[in-house]
């Protein structure tokens, strides 16, 4: 029998002005499952994705999540609830040392529901996941001000911020983006472990041979529309998707 899915979302779109940016995108996720979100750029990922986290509220459809309707919900309820997400541009609290911007997520409300007040010594906590992120322990880097940070341990950085709220749900919009080859490599392996420990991922990337080492399904955008889903197999395959997709990939590499 199919247990009821983690996250469901159905129908959903939302216009910007004339612009379709998500147009009635579906799909379903069972606890545990890795999902891509794949398609050009403009194509509506951060879009939909900013519509199940709650930073855009839909024109329609919805989001629902362990069988609650969490559509337009508030971020802070949607986070809280369970469901962390990384940002395309990724954000730090600049002019704090980096391990003093997991202080913040290991301070929240959902620390708070999980913890019920044990929390522990959190700056450890902290160090820790800037370790498990690749940040080098007896280094002086998770002293330093986040502002300082060269782009790769920003957005690992923004990793180690999801980890900190232990989400069932990961999101993760273009973590490779701007990451070296070295710094991609070292994070994957990361990534399979914490979906081996039961968290549900979903990523938007534009690097499918590394996506495909970690998810195994992906769906496909365009234009606001889901083109294909699918196996990584099965969505390369699309003649659609090559054209809309796999043309632009080159220009990325
Ligand atoms: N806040 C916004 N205001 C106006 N247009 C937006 C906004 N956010 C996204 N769009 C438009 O919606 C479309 C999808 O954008 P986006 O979701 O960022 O795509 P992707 O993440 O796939 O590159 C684009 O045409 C973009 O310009
Ligand atoms: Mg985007």
């Amino acid at each position: 029998m199919k247990q009821q899915p983690i996250l469901k979302v159905a129908d959903l779109s939302k216009s910007f002005g004339g612009v379709h940016a998500v147009n009635g995108v579906g799909f379903e996720l069972q606890p545990g499952e890795t999902l891509g979100i794949i398609g050009p750029n403009g194509s509506g990922k951060s879009t939909l994705i900013n519509l199940i986290t709650g930073f855009v509220k839909p024109d329609s459809g919805k989001v629902i999540f362990r069988g609650q309707d969490i559509t337009g919900a508030p971020p802070f309820k949607i986070v809280t609830s369970g469901i962390a997400r990384s940002f395309q541009m990724a954000r730090s609290f600049s002019s704090m040392p980096v391990y003093k911007n997991l202080i913040v997520p290991l301070y929240s409300a959902r620390a708070r529901k999980l913890k019920g007040g044990q929390y522990g010594d959190r700056d450890e906590t902290a160090i820790h996941l800037l370790e498990e992120v690749g940040f080098e322990r007896d280094s002086s880097v998770p002293y330093k001000l986040a502002g300082s940070l060269p782009h790769g341990y920003v957005k690992r950085l923004e990793l180690a911020r999801c980890l900190a709220l232990d989400p069932e749900i990961i999101i993760l919009d273009e973590l490779f983006s701007g990451m070296s080859m070295s710094e991609v490599a070292s994070i994957l392996p990361l990534l399979e472990r914490i979906n081996e420990e039961g968290k549900t991922l979903i990523m938007v990337e534009h690097r499918l041979r590394e996506l495909f080492r970690v998810v195994n399904r992906a769906i496909v955008l365009n234009f606001g529309t889901k083109i294909a889903e699918g196996t990584p197999e099965e969505v390369v395959a699309v003649q659609e998707v090559r054209d809309a997709y796999l043309g632009s990939e080159t220009e990325d590499a």
